[in-house]
């Protein structure tokens, strides 16, 4: 890691491969940073031949003696928490590693997550919405609740009067629409405080003042990695809206969900998957649903890490691309999964839209514009040969460069990192 500061981003639709290039660069940074997103997020890594989800911790969890920071922007949900923490082998006390929860990040308490149901299920059924296809986490509703003024933060969950008024002023709003607008039973709020009381016990021993923890981090020349979940395109505002998380995914995001001022930030890098794929509702031009995306989905173990929903698969956007570049200022990208595409019969990538006979090469605002944009591929020559073993750029296949070149020409963006493979040590290191 040569720079001070870095964000790594999503730039599809998740599901990059983000934990494994924050894996790789944890190794080189002091301090890792979520600043966004909470138990939606499935970020995998396999170290010593061992495969962990991280949903909602950062991923340097793995490295000694580092410090890392659950941020203000996230939402915990602190069951969550307990079980990711405990299952860890090895546990962050033997090998150092500091966790701090910032007071500032909302709490995903049980009624949220009934809420998403609930919410989806009428999404789905009526006749003027559509389900999103949410991971069922319960973020949007924290997320209600962050801007309503009314959520229950991790500083909270610490002092016990606090936390009761909180929460009986939670179970008054919404134990009504539990049971008159969706028929529910209503959550108790004996049984829930009793519970919460327990998670606060947990989170003490986490609870921390993140933005003076980054602050001072900065001050002492520590080098520190911000790590994004989910991605560009499903951003609150820059994704294809509806079709999106309910947090600020693009670099910025972190500026607000981790307080690090904006000018700090040395480099960001953008994670890109040689294909795309999609989890959940919402256009998505490049779509495969034949054998080729059959193909991707078994080759690439297309499978959500959160929900295990199997994930549409499709051609790598280029216009989509294009469109993360600009909107996160991407400073190189981290290419995974190249792997994947050894052995298609065919290979494609997608260069512009057609958007009702008119040829463009900007990313429409509008899912509804999306919906009707109609890919303009570019056939490459596909390649055979298992490219998992190679550790420089010159051992790929001809045709395998000639993909990774188009991609660097059409975005003009550095490729710093090339993953081949699932481990740790299947990374082509560039720049
Ligand atoms: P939510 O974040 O659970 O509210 O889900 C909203 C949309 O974002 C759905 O389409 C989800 O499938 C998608 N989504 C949320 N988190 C992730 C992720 O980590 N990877 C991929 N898609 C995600």
């Amino acid at each position: 890691m040569n720079s001070q500061v870095q964000v790594l981003i999503g730039t599809q639709w998740g599901d990059e491969g983000k934990g494994r290039v924050v894996d790789v660069l944890a190794s080189e940074a002091d301090v890792i940073v979520r600043y966004q997103g909470g138990a939606n997020a499935g970020h995998t890594v396999v170290a010593g031949g061992r495969k962990y989800v991280f949903h909602l911790l950062p991923s340097g969890m793995l490295y000694p003696d580092r410090v890392c920071i659950m941020g203000n922007g996230m939402v915990v949900d602190p069951e969550q928490l307990e079980t990711e923490l405990l299952g860890l082998d090895p546990s962050p006390e033997t090998i150092g590693t500091k966790l701090v929860l910032s007071g500032g990040a909302h709490i995903v308490m049980p009624y949220h997550k009934k809420l998403d149901a609930c919410a989806e299920a009428v999404r789905g059924k009526s006749s003027s919405g559509a389900a999103l296809g949410t991971t069922g986490k319960g973020i949007g509703p924290c997320y209600v609740d962050k801007y309503s003024r009314i959520g229950i933060r991790a500083e909270d969950m610490v002092s016990p009067d606090i936390l009761a008024k909180k929460l009986r002023l939670n179970l008054e709003e919404k134990n009504p629409i539990l049971e008159k607008i969706y028929g529910e039973p209503p959550f108790g709020f004996d049984e829930l405080y009793e519970k919460a009381l327990g998670w606060g016990r947990f989170v003490a021993l986490f609870l921390g003042d993140s933005t003076l923890e980054i602050d001072s981090a900065l001050a002492d020349g520590k080098r520190i990695l911000f790590e994004g979940a989910q991605a560009t395109l499903l951003d609150i505002d820059h994704g294809t809206y509806p079709y999106v998380t309910s947090s600020s995914c693009v670099a910025g995001g972190c500026c607000t969900g981790a307080a690090v001022p904006p000018t700090r930030i040395d480099k960001v890098i953008g994670v890109v998957k040689a294909y795309c794929t999609r989890v959940g509702a919402g256009p998505f031009p490049t779509e495969k649903l034949d054998a080729v995306g059959e193909q991707l989905r078994k080759n690439g173990a297309e499978y959500g890490a959160t929900t295990g929903r199997p994930r549409r698969c499709g051609w790598l956007d280029l216009v989509a691309l294009n469109y993360a570049v600009k909107v996160n200022g991407l400073d190189s990208i981290a290419l995974t999964k190249l792997d994947v595409l050894s052995g298609l019969d065919e290979l494609k990538i997608c260069l512009a839209y057609d958007v009702d006979g008119v040829e463009r090469v900007s990313f429409p605002g509008s899912a509804a514009v999306l919906e009707r944009a109609r890919p303009v591929y570019k056939s490459l020559k596909p390649w055979s040969e298992d490219i998992t073993g190679c550790r420089r750029v010159s051992d790929l296949p001809q045709a395998a460069r000639e993909y990774v070149a188009l991609i660097e020409e059409t975005t003009s963006v550095r490729i710093g990192l090339i993953g081949v493979g699932p481990g740790r040590e299947d990374t082509i290191k560039i720049l």
